[in-house]
């Protein structure tokens, strides 16, 4: 018998606050949360370690046999692995960010995680968020949300994040880019940032956490029913 799974989709540029609604909402509602830059940081975190240079597609593309990408879940928090190895502390450096933003725009590589992110949302209720969730891995996602914010708004809270990690960074930095990410996840030719067609479009500038996820839970329950 087939079991029906629900799916909620995230989208939307880095920073615009998807991970942190999208966990509170998923323990709130008890679905599994997927992060889907995760993976795409996976990778790229993987060639950096390999002394493979991430703007290198061939190199890159070449790369993807001898690895292996995987999620795990401990206590409802996701864990990415690459070769079975936890890596979810190694993929949050500036270098990895980019590294994921140029590696995410060759086809072979989001085809290569394309299954695992179809296969759990299979078998789970999930909240997905990433770039293409709507448009491409879950087109029939029962809710599709497009979250976006002003660029200062998302390099405020990411250059928080940061700082409060410990992490020597300067605004400035952090906000140049964001603005270079966003250009390159919007222009790339394979499965581009766009909200998909049938999206509620939802802008968190100058929203407290708590307002963004009160508004979004009022959302999902109106579109779940
Ligand atoms: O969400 P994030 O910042 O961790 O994502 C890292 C990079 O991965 C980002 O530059 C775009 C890319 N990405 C993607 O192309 N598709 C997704 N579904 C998720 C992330």
């Amino acid at each position: 018998m087939e079991t029906k799974t629900i799916a909620i989709a995230i989208d939307g540029p880095a920073g615009a606050g998807k991970s942190t609604i999208a966990k509170r909402l998923a323990a709130e509602m008890q679905y599994i949360y997927v992060d889907t830059g995760a993976l795409y940081r996976t990778v790229g975190y993987a060639a950096l370690t390999a002394g493979i240079d991430p703007t290198d597609a061939d190199a890159v593309v070449a790369m993807l046999p001898s690895i292996r990408v995987g999620l795990a879940y401990e206590d409802g928090t996701q864990k990415v692995l690459l070769n079975d190895e936890d890596v979810s502390g190694c993929i949050r450096t500036p270098e990895a960010s980019m590294a994921a933003s140029a590696v995410s725009a060759y086809p072979p590589v989001r085809q290569f995680l394309f299954h695992l992110q179809q296969d759990i949302a299979a078998t789970h209720n999930v909240i997905m968020d990433g770039r293409d969730i709507g448009t491409v891995v879950l087109p029939h996602a029962q809710v599709k949300i497009f979250l976006s914010a002003s660029a200062e708004d998302r390099a405020r809270r990411r250059y928080d994040e940061m700082t409060a990690k410990g992490m020597e960074v300067r605004f400035e930095d952090v906000l140049a880019d964001m603005i270079q990410r966003d250009y390159n996840d919007s222009h790339r030719a394979a499965a581009p940032l766009k909200p998909a067609e049938d999206a509620v479009m939802v802008d968190t500038t100058g929203n407290t956490l708590e307002q963004s996820v009160e508004l979004m839970k009022n959302l999902i329950k109106e579109r779940l029913g």
